[in-house]
């Protein structure tokens, strides 16, 4: 249909959910519940990522994280509304937050069978020079029966049962995916919707982007440090690559899917897992990258292959186009 200035007839988010979520075999409704009340956390945290400089929601909280992170103000904000949100959705029996070292245990009577694994706040860093920042989340079923246990949340990603980050970018935008193919919806924030902007969202075979930290090239294993330079000073004729590295990830994946491409935060001597957290930053993200046909490995196996084995427990990361994972991982080969 034409953009007439008013569509009668728009896919927001949620009604899209209401969709997927029917044709799921003994829907309850819960997983809708559930993915709404993610979204209205996600919109008050997009309202005050967008007046944080006003409403002195900048700087520190004064606290450091089970990871060693800086607590920031609006960490501890959306962190709030999360737990706050699902909790009240009846949907939940616990969860895991970046910002919180236990599991969190849904109260009994508000209980029900998802567990959420989520990272409040991404890119914290960036917060307070106002470069993009995100939210990511992955959704399992419970495994377990009675009270909640770690076992609960510690789960491979291959069973997410849906999975996506929201952007706090020039546009507010969540990347969605229930298993079927990812789509991106675009916050209209005169109607407080989130509006279907892109169906089906596919990564090309092949980017002309290399995304990481290079400060820590000193750091890095050979494998990495001779397959940029391969993408710098390319001997078979072919054009050098592009660097884009934003330091927000929700930022640098989006990037990464929208143009094609490599994002990577390797090991390095001082991490010698990385950084991301496999739990609430891989998972999810690998689960989406994959959806979009990309790749999402440690440099030794797939990201959602992994078991995890402690809730905040970092791997190494290398996500985005098929071709380019594989040229990176050819270079895993010749130089471990
Ligand atoms: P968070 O703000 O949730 O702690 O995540 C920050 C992460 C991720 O967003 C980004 O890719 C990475 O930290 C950047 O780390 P460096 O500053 O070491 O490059
Ligand atoms: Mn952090
Ligand atoms: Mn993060
Ligand atoms: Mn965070």
């Amino acid at each position: 249909s034409d953009q007439s200035a008013f569509e009668t007839d728009v896919w927001t988010l949620t009604r899209f959910v209401i969709e997927t979520g029917r044709q799921a075999k003994g829907a309850t409704g819960e997983l809708t519940q559930l993915i709404n009340a993610m979204l209205t956390a996600i919109k008050a945290i997009s309202s005050a990522v967008r007046k944080a400089g006003l409403a002195h929601l900048q700087g520190l909280a004064g606290a450091v994280n089970v990871t060693g992170d800086d607590v920031k103000k609006l960490d501890v904000l959306s962190n709030d509304l999360v737990i706050n949100m699902l909790q009240a959705s009846y949907s939940t029996c616990c969860m895991v937050s970046e910002e919180n070292k236990e599991l969190i245990v849904t109260p009994q009577e508000k209980r029900g069978k998802y567990v959420v694994c989520f990272d409040p706040l991404d890119g914290s860093s960036n917060i307070d020079c106002l470069a993009s920042i995100g939210t990511i989340f992955a959704i399992y079923k419970r495994t377990s029966e009675g009270e909640p246990t770690e076992k609960d949340a510690l789960q491979q990603g291959n069973n997410i049962v849906c999975a996506g980050y929201a952007l706090y970018g020039s546009a507010t935008l969540v990347a969605f995916s229930t298993g079927a193919g990812v789509n991106f919806f675009t916050l209209d924030p005169a109607v407080g919707e989130f509006i279907l902007t892109e169906r089906n969202v596919r990564i090309k075979p092949k980017g002309k982007i290399y995304s990481l930290n290079e400060g820590y090239a000193k750091y890095f294993h050979p494998s990495i440090n001779e397959y940029l330079k391969h993408k710098k000073y390319p001997e078979d004729g072919s054009s050098p690559y592009g660097a884009r590295y934003v330091g927000s990830m929700v930022s640098d994946i989006h990037r990464t899917i929208a143009y094609g491409g490599i994002f990577m935060y390797p090991a390095n001597e001082k991490s010698p897992k990385g950084k991301l957290r496999l739990l609430y930053e891989c998972n999810p993200i690998a689960f989406i990258i994959e959806q979009a046909g990309g790749l999402a490995t440690t440099g030794t196996q797939r990201i959602l292959d992994v078991q995890p084995e402690s809730l905040h427990q970092r791997v190494p990361f290398v996500v985005g186009s098929p071709d380019d994972v594989n040229e990176y991982l050819s270079f895993v080969k010749k130089f471990s």
